[in-house]
């Protein structure tokens, strides 16, 4: 057996571990399609999600407040279980779309697209899009007693009263380029928030139940609106008619995937069917699971997105019910945001919810949106905000919008000693810091080194001088700060006496691994040319993040490969601390490193010769989703 098979084995154990892990015993097999290497990645449904929500519920805080807001709206929920939204007033939902790390955005086109990407997804939710007539027409026959869904809800971009510090002025649509990373800026809290980010390795995720506090949904670039989109910004078939955003925005109001998890465990939802597992491409309406037809139409399910066409009315009916009941953060923010609000809210909307005022208005086409010719984005943008003094982000220093921010370069930081040619930095974090820079040089006026952090601490290798002096900058959304005050730290002074280096014996490895606050995800495997396991380590202990595990191991020349294991998928670096791995010689010199972004393994295969080692080859797969979030 090859070392890939091998390997492969060794993942397919590891899964095969996981989903017996999981609760459910009626767990759905996996058919034998299920992974397609031409889709992307993690289609299916697994028991992680159990995992996600247990750990995000021993956070207090994150628990007391998603009981409350459950609490409230089950009471609704219970309340109004039989009604059926009647919209003349829809409930007004103010959102922000942020496009991350666009090169040469071309900010008009962006915002146009931003605003063919909201009316699909109001039509979608009001059930005026013009697809609707398969469900009216035809697939509705197969589900008697079902009812499509109009949601009572409009989503609307904002347009005033933006936060500073994104280049937005009154009247600008609350569209940004380049101004936020991640899914969460808590300074746009108040609003639903659209991250459009690229190579995400899905089309989009969402939290299960939005929080209405900065946090928001990902949409993959190339599956945000319809049309030939901006540049990179381009979506694709077949998810090219912006119903990711509709699939998404379902979780962030509550809506579970339509198959729940697998036969009898319901979506919470009483007039869908029960069924097996996801849909994909464009089944034939006669698809049947647990002794139902399959509601692959739905969009909830997986299908493309011409595929998919309508919610049902105990899906639309839960998610208005969510609005009203839990997320009176973004209700009670929109007149504050929202120029259209007018006193009732509401009632700016032409008697239906199909075409925002502020966001639709030039723009007379969005209803087709299941045609994948519309070419609405980069010819009519005669909207009102396209000055083009809005959104490039090569305007962001220092201009007037300093104030509120808590943006500085840390005065206080650490060093620890790891090992002769190692120290690991530690700062206080700059509240509303994107990320950091060290510099460091020897002792002088030499050229500096600089690295990237994207946390508050950094370990600084390879060092082969005895004092070295450091500085550090924050990066806020205003761009980078001043370094802070020179520091330094003295390898030799500071190492002798001190027993945290590992000695080494020669011909051996110190084979290093930094714990994230998951340890118990994490395990390593070393194997030498013929497949023969001649080392391992963990799982570890949980809650110890930046602990180092120490295991020494005798590395004769010849070539390896050592295996680092997440059994959760998120890897281990860098929400839960900056885990890793590195192997390091006698002398301390880091021979191989992991930065531990990887989802479920990585591994590198590398040969050593004369105290060197020399990487053949390296693969990790994606970066998973983090926890409590749905795809
Ligand atoms: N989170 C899902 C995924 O990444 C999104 C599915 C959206 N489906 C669609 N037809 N647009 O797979
Ligand atoms: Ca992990
Ligand atoms: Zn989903």
């Amino acid at each position: 057996m090859n070392l890939k098979n091998l390997f492969r084995v060794l993942l397919a154990l590891t899964f095969i571990a996981l989903l017996s892990s999981c609760q459910d015993d009626d767990y759905a097999p996996l058919s034998t399609n299920e992974t397609t290497s031409e889709e992307f990645s993690e289609r299916k449904r697994t028991c992680l999600s159990h995992d996600h929500t247990q750990h995000l519920m021993q956070d207090p805080a994150y628990r007391a407040k998603k009981q409350k807001m459950m609490e409230a709206f089950e009471k609704i929920n219970l309340e109004r279980r039989n009604f059926k939204a009647q919209c003349a007033s829809p409930v007004l939902v103010p959102v922000a779309v942020h496009y991350q790390g666009v090169n040469n955005p071309d900010a008009a086109c962006l915002r146009q697209l931003a605003i063919n990407q909201i009316n699909i997804l109001n039509d979608d939710y009001a059930g005026t899009n013009s697809d609707i007539n398969k469900w009216t027409g035809q697939a509705a026959s197969a589900f008697p007693g079902v009812s499509n869904g109009e949601a009572c809800l409009k989503f609307v971009i904002a347009d005033q009263n933006h936060p500073s510090g994104y280049g937005l002025n009154n009247g600008d649509l609350a569209v940004t380029v380049n101004r936020t990373q991640g899914d969460q800026d808590n300074k746009w809290a108040g609003y639903v928030n659209i991250y459009v980010q690229f190579n995400t390795g899905l089309l989009g995720y969402a939290p299960l139940g939005g929080l209405g506090n900065g946090d928001g949904v990902v949409i993959d670039a190339s599956a945000f609106g319809s049309g030939q989109g901006c540049g990179t910004i381009a979506p694709q078939a077949p998810f090219n008619l912006g119903r990711t955003l509709t699939h998404e925005m379902g979780h962030y109001l509550l809506l579970d995937h339509i198959w729940g998890d697998g036969c009898g465990v319901d979506d919470e939802v009483s007039d869908t069917p029960d069924q097996a597992q996801d849909n994909s491409g464009c089944p034939g309406l006669n698809t049947s699971s647990c002794g139902s037809t399959d509601m692959h139409m739905n969009y909830m399910d997986y299908t493309n997105d011409a595929c998919m066409y309508m919610f049902s009315a105990g899906q639309a009916s839960r998610m208005t019910n969510y609005v009203t009941a839990s997320l009176a953060s973004l209700t009670g923010n929109v007149s504050n945001v929202y120029s259209g609000s007018g006193s009732t809210g509401g009632n700016n909307t032409d008697g239906g919810n199909t075409d925002s005022g502020n966001t639709g208005g030039d723009e007379s086409s969005d209803d087709d949106n299941t045609d994948s010719s519309d070419t609405d984005t980069g010819d009519t943008d005669t909207g009102d905000t396209d000055t083009g003094d809005t959104d490039s982000d090569e305007t962001d220093n220092d201009d007037t919008n300093t104030d509120e921010i808590a943006c500085f370069s840390p005065s206080n930081s650490t060093v620890e000693i790891i090992n002769p040619s190692k120290v690991r930095i530690d700062w206080a974090d700059g509240s509303d810091a994107i990320r950091y820079q060290v510099r460091y040089r020897i002792e002088g006026n030499g050229p500096w080194t600089k690295k990237g952090a994207a946390n508050s601490h950094k370990n600084l290798n390879n060092l082969s001088a005895d004092i070295y002096q450091y500085q550090i900058r924050t990066r806020c959304v205003d761009g980078w700060q001043s370094w802070s005050a020179q520091q330094t730290f003295n390898l030799s002074v500071d190492y002798s006496g001190d027993d945290a280096g590992s000695e080494v014996g020669s011909g051996s490895v110190d084979i290093q691994v930094t714990l994230d606050d998951y340890g118990s995800e994490t395990s390593w495997e070393l194997y030498d040319a013929s497949n023969s396991l001649i080392a391992s380590g963990g799982p570890y202990e949980d809650g110890k993040a930046g602990q180092i595990e120490s295991t020494l191991v005798d590395l004769p020349d010849g070539c390896y490969e050592i295996d680092l294991l997440d059994a959760y998928g998120d890897g281990m670096c860098c929400d839960y601390g900056n885990g890793g791995l590195e192997v390091l010689d006698a002398d301390g010199q880091s021979l191989v490193t992991f930065d531990g972004n990887f989802g479920t393994y990585e591994l590198v295969q590398f040969c050593v010769e004369n105290g060197q080692a020399r990487i053949t080859k390296r693969e990790r797969d994606n970066k998973k989703l983090s926890r409590g979030k749905k795809k």
